[in-house]
């Protein structure tokens, strides 16, 4: 495994727009992978005894837009350095007006509306069909919810995320579709992430900052960029602390089916 030549990690966090440090007294690596270096060179630091490594989803400087970002080497480096569990915060727009501006929420279901990303690891050699029913990491979410309770900043439990390609926002009709569909939230960067750490075997929690009302649910011009990074820069002073707080409460044992997820398959490729 890569971790004997690198600093490991067992935790990983991918920060989204707007977060692109976290952690202090850092060693940085830029692993190579299969797939090319991930975004941005890995920090890894400690938090509170836990081993954890960083990496800014679109690049330190954003240079990456959604459907440019390198999700198979953020996860392929990611593992390969020892991670095993993924909390993943990011910017969303909100679907409905029951999740307002600065609304944490912890989505339990993910849609796919991007085309032309690559979301697997295994294109060729076997075709390998992995149960994806619920995305998301039981534990990781429980612990993210009770610890975000804890913390004064109550979360949304569940909902319906949907990922669209970008990286423009959706017109009104889109937005006002996906919301008649019952979806609660929408996002440019929850998919490929999701599935590519499930294809690694990899615990994986979102954490979504509600960053605006999508077009459809506000009057008005529509969503904006500038909105974006203003809402997430009024909140990431505490959305910092509170992915912290979460390291700090994830369980070390992993009980929950995520390290199952490939069970009995014969991968075509060895895992990092
Ligand atoms: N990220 C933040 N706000 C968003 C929105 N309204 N649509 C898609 N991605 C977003």
């Amino acid at each position: 495994m890569a971790q004997t030549t690198q600093p490991a990690a067992e935790i990983g966090v991918i920060g989204g727009s707007g977060f692109y440090s976290f952690l202090d007294d850092i060693e940085e690596v830029l692993p190579d992978t299969p797939y090319g270096p991930p975004s941005d060179p890995i920090a890894i630091g400690g938090i509170a005894g836990r081993r954890v490594a960083f990496v800014p989803r679109h690049g330190r400087d954003h240079r990456y837009p959604p459907h440019k970002i390198p999700y198979r080497a953020n996860l392929w480096a990611l593992r390969a350095l020892g991670v095993r569990q993924v909390l993943a915060p990011s910017a969303v727009g909100s679907l409905t007006p029951d999740h307002g501006i600065g609304t944490l929420a912890v989505p339990d279901q993910l849609v796919d509306r991007t085309h032309g990303r690559a979301q697997t690891f295994y294109d060729e050699g076997a075709a390998i069909h992995l149960s994806f029913a619920d995305p998301y990491c039981p534990a990781g979410r429980r612990t993210a919810l009770a610890t975000a309770g804890e913390a004064g900043w109550p979360p949304v439990d569940g909902g319906t995320l949907v990922v669209i390609e970008g990286p423009r926002f959706s017109t009104r009709a889109e937005s006002q579709w996906y919301a008649a569909q019952g979806w609660t939230l929408v996002g440019m960067t929850g998919h490929p992430e999701a599935v590519l750490a499930r294809e690694l075997a990899l615990c994986y929690t979102p954490l979504c900052l509600v960053t605006d009302l999508d077009a459809g649910i506000e009057e008005g011009e529509g969503v904006t960029m500038e909105e974006v990074f203003r809402v997430f820069a009024q909140n990431i002073d505490r959305l910092r602390p509170l992915v912290a707080d979460v390291i700090k409460s994830l369980p070390e044992d992993r009980t929950c089916p995520c390290p199952h997820s490939l069970d009995g398959m014969k991968l075509p490729i060895p895992l990092p």
